[in-house]
């Protein structure tokens, strides 16, 4: 026979263990949420070539998956970037990729635009469909033509419109990252920053 206050103290002993279990899920759903929310700012962004160099570009991971990173860059079939790769091609512009669902519109890709000095990295534009860089180009547009299984790296022929830059200028603008300790440049850099100063030399 059980009396009515083992039963009680039964029942009460079960809510407790159950408001037990609830606390700990909350933490642990609060825990993965903050570990998937990736934390920016000026001091994510360093030199450029200490990062992994793929192809013509180069990557990182901010939550240490850097091996799934690579494999995409590197599939020439494409595949969509892990979240928190980061996609650079030149120092001053940045693509970072969120938690699958962050921002439907770009395919939860961030779009950066940075200052670069010896002093380090100032984020001067940062957000999702609206970054807009020196030039008056929009990051998104452009990126969004690229074909679907590219997961918006336009890379060349991807479908993206094409950017007035040639492979040896951006090696050079590479090179020449001011963050970075030394720069190699190699003589065909200097000659192709010869090229990019009367570029950007021209009246828009
Ligand atoms: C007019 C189109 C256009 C605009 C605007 C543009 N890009 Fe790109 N971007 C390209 C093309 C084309 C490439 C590939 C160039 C190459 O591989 O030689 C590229 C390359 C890149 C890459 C290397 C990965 C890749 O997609 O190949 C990053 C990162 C990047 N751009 C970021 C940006 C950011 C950030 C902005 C805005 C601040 C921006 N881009 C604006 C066309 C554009």
């Amino acid at each position: 026979m059980i009396n009515l206050s083992t039963f009680f103290s039964l029942s009460c002993r079960r809510v407790l263990a159950g408001m037990a279990l609830l606390v700990a899920g909350t933490t642990f759903a609060a825990n993965t949420a903050d570990e998937k929310k990736l934390k920016i700012d000026d001091s994510t962004f360093q030199c450029l070539t200490e990062m992994t160099p793929v192809k013509h570009f180069y990557v990182d991971n901010l939550q240490g998956n850097l091996k799934g990173t690579v494999a995409v860059a590197k599939s020439e079939k494409g595949g969509i970037y892990p979240a928190g790769s980061v996609v650079q091609l030149v120092p001053g512009e940045v693509m970072v990729k969120h938690a699958a669902g962050y921002n439907a519109a770009t395919h939860d890709w961030e779009y950066f635009e940075l200052d670069v000095s010896k002093e380090g990295s100032t984020i001067r534009k940062r957000g999702f469909v609206d970054v807009v860089n020196r030039f008056g180009g929009n990051c998104f547009s452009c990126h969004a033509k690229a074909k679907p299984e590219f997961d918006s790296v336009c890379e060349i022929g991807h479908g993206c419109d094409a950017i007035p830059l040639s492979r040896p200028m951006i090696h050079a603008m590479q090179n020449s990252d001011p963050r970075c300790k030394s720069q190699k440049l190699t003589a065909e850099d200097m000659q192709a920053l010869k090229q990019l100063e009367a570029f950007r030399a021209l009246p828009r």
